[in-house]
């Protein structure tokens, strides 16, 4: 069964009727492109098959009630809260993400209470982008019940607002926009700056390639890891350089650039600039059909996380280690880092033996078993039913 149809039965099962809607998004892999999307910068997600659904109902208060489905068909109500009494800080744990969708669509003068049911198999914790998912469903679930319809370049900003204020994550566009508006078989090429977006034709197995997502099942959250101070850091060298943003920085200006930097900003400045590149890079290669010469710019990725932002973890450092020992044609951890997932662009018929040799470097580290999938580009977020 879907997730949307699972969100449908325990709406009827929870509330004794029908909803009136379902709408579901995506989580996502961000094949490269990782730490730009704060700075102005471009990235190039997928969608993947993994979704979170929300089944709604108006309500005729000002009222929002919410229902999670957990394993064996379980499901969790937090307490009703009243949209109008929401403010950061007022709610947290999974309750809080909804809500502050809520709280923002409310200042966008969209309100109305709801009953939500919520069922997804995204996993969480996991760096793909799990909260997003369900931040984008719910939007659309609010929105969709409020017969509004925006586009997806503001519900993105205002999910944005959610998380940064409500939520307290300051986290940028990478998420929401991919989960609303990737396509199946193409990456997003965004340029978050301007808004601009390509769809790029992405079909790995057409080359005889897969993207194997790993989930090191190693946690992070972007309220308490040091996603913040990076982020803070990229801005206060922007200042210092007089620029709106590190994308102003070009190539060929970063050794000046960094010249004029305090030490501690340089591997900051210098991971975003030469990850913008490779960002172009790869898109120039997947529009020549080169698919397999991506693979070292994807490891580029990962040294330059690893080395440079110092984001990554034992955890993603042996699964990219690990994969490319045996064969992976390249390996990058994805996402804010400090834990969650990387991928592995590997050869179909050395997929299972890469797996293994993950698998088998986590087991003699003692590292809790990875869990890994096939990350195939799916549709992004809409409405079921
Ligand atoms: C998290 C954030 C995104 C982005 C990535 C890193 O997923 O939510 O906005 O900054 O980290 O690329």
């Amino acid at each position: 069964m879907n997730q949307a149809a699972r969100a449908a039965e325990a709406f009827e099962r929870l509330h004794g009727r029908s909803p009136a809607g379902v709408w579901s998004a995506p989580g996502r892999v961000n094949l490269i492109g990782e730490h730009t999307d704060y700075n102005d910068g471009f990235v190039l997600p997928f969608a993947i098959p993994h979704r979170t659904a929300v089944a709604a109902s108006p309500r005729d208060d000002d009222t929002i009630k919410v229902s999670t489905l957990h394993d064996r068909g379980r499901a969790e109500t937090a307490d009703p809260v009243r949209i109008s009494d929401l403010a950061p800080g007022t709610i947290s744990g999974w309750p809080a993400y909804p809500s502050g969708v809520a709280w923002v669509l409310r200042q966008q003068g969209i309100s109305g209470g709801a009953d939500l049911v919520i069922a997804g198999d995204v996993p969480a914790g996991a760096g793909l982008s799990s909260s997003h998912s369900l931040e984008c469903a719910t939007a659309l679930a609010l929105l969709g019940l409020a017969g509004s319809t925006q586009s997806t370049s503001d519900i993105a900003k205002w999910i944005q607002q959610a998380e940064n204020d409500f939520v307290g994550a300051p986290t940028g566009l990478l998420d929401q926009t991919a989960s609303l508006n990737c396509t199946e078989a193409h990456v997003l090429f965004l340029d978050v700056r301007s808004g601009e977006a390509e769809q790029v034709p992405f079909d790995a197995s057409r080359h005889g390639l897969e993207v194997l997502v790993i989930d090191t099942r190693a946690s992070h959250s972007h309220t308490e890891s040091g996603y913040g101070a990076r982020r803070r850091g990229c801005e206060q060298a922007a200042e210092i350089l007089g620029i709106p943003a590190l994308r102003d920085v070009s190539l060929d200006e970063l050794d000046g650039s960094l010249a004029k930097l305090p030490e501690e900003l340089r591997p900051l400045v210098k991971h975003v600039v030469t990850e913008n590149d490779r960002v172009l890079q790869t898109v120039a290669l997947l529009k020549q059909d080169k698919y397999a010469e991506i693979g070292p710019l994807l490891s580029a990725s990962h040294a330059s996380l690893r080395d440079d932002y110092r984001v990554s973890c034992d955890e993603l450092d042996v699964a990219a280690e690990a994969a490319e020992a045996a064969g992976a044609l390249g390996a990058r951890m994805i996402g804010g880092g400090f834990g969650g997932s990387a991928i592995a662009l590997v050869r179909g018929d050395a997929r299972a033996e890469v797996e293994a040799a993950v698998t088998e470097a986590f087991a003699k580290r003692s590292f809790t078993a990875p869990r890994m999938f096939t990350g195939v580009p799916s549709a992004g977020a809409g409405q079921d039913r």
